[in-house]
């Protein structure tokens, strides 16, 4: 099949997914004609189209075993046309349950073709010096694999006559998807006496939590724990507060989640 070029979507708070992406564009070997950076607000404004003869990668996070909840409105704005479309999930060593299955319905739903599916490993957002997960994944051979991935998925759109002909991959999970764990506002973040008010932290932020005029406050009600503004701290002065429930589990996936996972691809 000729396709003519390539679009990426992705979500990407703290920028394992988005490294994933990469990987797998420079193994795919297209022209890259839109390169949709979803993290931030403004960007979740603007819709994404494709036509049958351009392939989309769209690429999330795993959050509870389901895609981000914030998602959801700009991916059923997707408007694709027989377009053949990869799924991609991103998680923290612990499991991506429904998430995959969840982003390839929504992506069907709006008129993709799903060719394929892969599910890597990131550095968890709520790992920390103190309770560490998945530390410095991806890693050089997660992001060989996406390549080699890309490049899979290349051959077999090489060897396709038309995509009515694509095999459907046996994406897992389980429908309906699992319960997503109610939360109330999420008040977790510590600012140390570090902080030099630079603002970093409130230019990242994808759900803009933290107060313009008040770096050091987090509105609680938009937070999505994302833990994006810890992680980009140049001072390390964020972290999660001694005693919240985003310290306890890290402490319990540091604990629970410390064996190696490996890449899961579905062609
Ligand atoms: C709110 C929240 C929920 C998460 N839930 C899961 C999960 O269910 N399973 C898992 O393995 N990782 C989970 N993670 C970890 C992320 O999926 C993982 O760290 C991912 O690499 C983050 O992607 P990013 O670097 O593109 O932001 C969660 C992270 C957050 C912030």
């Amino acid at each position: 099949m000729d396709i003519r070029s390539l679009k990426l979507a992705y979500f990407s708070p703290t920028g394992t997914t988005a490294a994933i992406v990469e990987a797998i564009a420079e193994g795919l070997g297209y022209d890259v004609a839109e390169d949709a950076d979803i993290t931030m607000p403004q960007a979740r404004q603007e819709p994404l189209h494709a036509s049958a003869d351009e392939l989309l990668v769209v690429a999330v996070p795993v959050y509870g075993g389901r895609i981000p909840l914030l998602l959801e409105p700009w991916l059923r704005s997707l408007q694709l046309d027989g377009t053949p479309v990869v799924c991609v999930v991103v998680f923290g060593n612990r499991a991506f349950e429904d998430a995959l299955i969840e982003l390839a319905d929504i992506v069907t739903g709006q008129g993709g073709v799903v060719l394929g599916g892969a599910a890597f490993i990131g550095e968890h957002s709520f790992s920390s010096d103190k309770y560490p997960v998945a530390v410095a994944r991806p890693d050089a051979d997660d992001l060989r694999g996406a390549e080699d991935f890309g490049r899979k998925v290349r051959q077999a759109l090489d060897a396709l006559a038309d995509i009515d002909e694509a095999p459907k991959p046996a994406i897992p999970g389980d429908r309906p998807y699992k319960e997503r764990t109610p939360r109330g506002p999420v008040d977790f973040i510590s600012v140390g006496e570090e902080c030099v008010l630079c603002g970093v932290c409130a230019e990242q932020c994808p759900v803009g939590a933290i107060d313009e005029a008040d770096f050091k406050s987090t509105d609680p009600e938009k937070c999505i724990m994302c833990c994006a503004c810890i992680k980009v701290c140049p001072e390390h002065a964020r972290s999660a507060k001694s005693g919240s429930p985003v310290e306890g589990f890290a402490k319990w996936l540091n604990g629970n989640c410390a064996e190696r996972k490996e890449p899961a691809y579905f062609l």
